[in-house]
């Protein structure tokens, strides 16, 4: 057997895949039919200051290997989340990343501080990427990325990463919130784009522009954490975008990713996320290799060295 327990954030992961926010809600429906200690970690839907009903009808539209996503940060706000879900993910077997969104730096700042002391959240997440809310693309904006990660990293005490778009310049983005100190990022969300409707001839989804998610992004996603790691060869990376088996996992961790962020596949095929533990122990026992961590970053340093 090989080792896939990852240390990083200054937290113990089981092994290296991590549910990304959104697709697995917060993880109590998954909780009923899987065993949840066969991922690193459970990030949640993100949450906000105020309830938020999300955008209108309709929210997931088919795209060629993916999907176009405009939820709209739908969720029942702090408070519920406190009283109502976190109690239940708290007994949860594996590591709760908790995924904030604010309007403006002292929203996110209050919400942080609110979470941050709470038994069950082992880490934040700051949504600073959601391409599917109107006006608060902030991630755009090296300042602005600075400013809300300030903010929430002085009102929190718990490990910080920040979640942040594969598109713009992102090197700078990743730099921005690494300097106001994030302890690493999440790379990529969902990337803009759109459908239309051959009938009407009109986009079908009411806000035209959607996050595109699944298999149509990963080379994309790979890329960006190639070139993340290569300008931050220290930082925590969860790398996010279009895996959806071990191929792609074992092509994340080699392009410098410590933590592989899964999202749009726990909603196509949640048996095949929660098989990924077992097929990287295999695949890692197989080639001779006795810890998942000799596979990051090998891209980048002559590849893969097979015992
Ligand atoms: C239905 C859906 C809802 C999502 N909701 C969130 C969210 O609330 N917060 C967030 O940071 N990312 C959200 N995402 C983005 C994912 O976490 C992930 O970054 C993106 O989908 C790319 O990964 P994937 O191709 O594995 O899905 C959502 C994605 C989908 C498909």
């Amino acid at each position: 057997m090989a080792a896939l327990t990852v240390r990083a954030l200054g937290l113990e992961f089981r092994n290296p895949v991590v549910l990304a926010s959104g697709p697995a809600g917060f993880g109590l429906e998954l909780a009923e039919s899987f065993d949840l200690a066969k991922v690193g970690a459970l990030t949640t839907k993100t949450v906000t200051l105020e309830p938020r009903s999300g955008n209108p009808q309709p929210r997931l539209v088919d795209a060629p290997c993916g999907v176009l996503n405009s939820i709209g940060l739908q969720n029942p706000g702090c408070d519920a989340f406190r009283a109502e879900l976190l109690p239940r993910i708290r007994a949860f077997p594996t590591k709760r990343i908790v995924s904030i969104a604010g309007r403006s730096p002292e929203e996110l700042g209050t919400l942080a501080a609110r979470l941050s002391g709470e038994p069950g959240v082992d880490a934040l997440e700051v949504n600073l990427s959601c391409p599917n809310v109107r006006g608060e693309t902030v991630a755009e904006d090296p300042q602005s990325v600075r400013a809300f990660v300030h903010a929430a990293r002085s009102a929190s005490t718990v490990p910080l990463l920040a979640k942040l778009p594969g598109e713009g310049k992102y090197l700078d983005l990743v730099e921005a919130a690494l300097s106001a100190g994030a302890d690493g990022v999440a790379l990529i969300n969902a990337l803009r784009g759109m459908r239309i409707h051959t009938e009407t001839g009109l986009p079908l989804l009411d806000r035209q522009a959607g996050g595109l998610c699944g298999p149509a992004i990963f080379p994309i996603a790979l890329q960006r954490v190639f070139e993340a790691r290569k300008a931050f060869p220290e930082t925590v990376i969860v790398g996010t975008g279009g895996v959806s088996d071990l191929r792609g996992a074992l092509e994340m961790l080699c392009a410098g990713a410590d933590l592989i962020g899964v999202g749009f596949a726990v909603m196509a095929d949640p048996d095949a996320v929660f098989r990924l533990q077992g097929e990287l122990d295999e695949w890692l026992t197989a080639h001779g290799i006795s810890n998942v961590k000799e596979l990051r970053g090998a891209a980048h340093r002559g590849g893969i060295h097979v015992r």
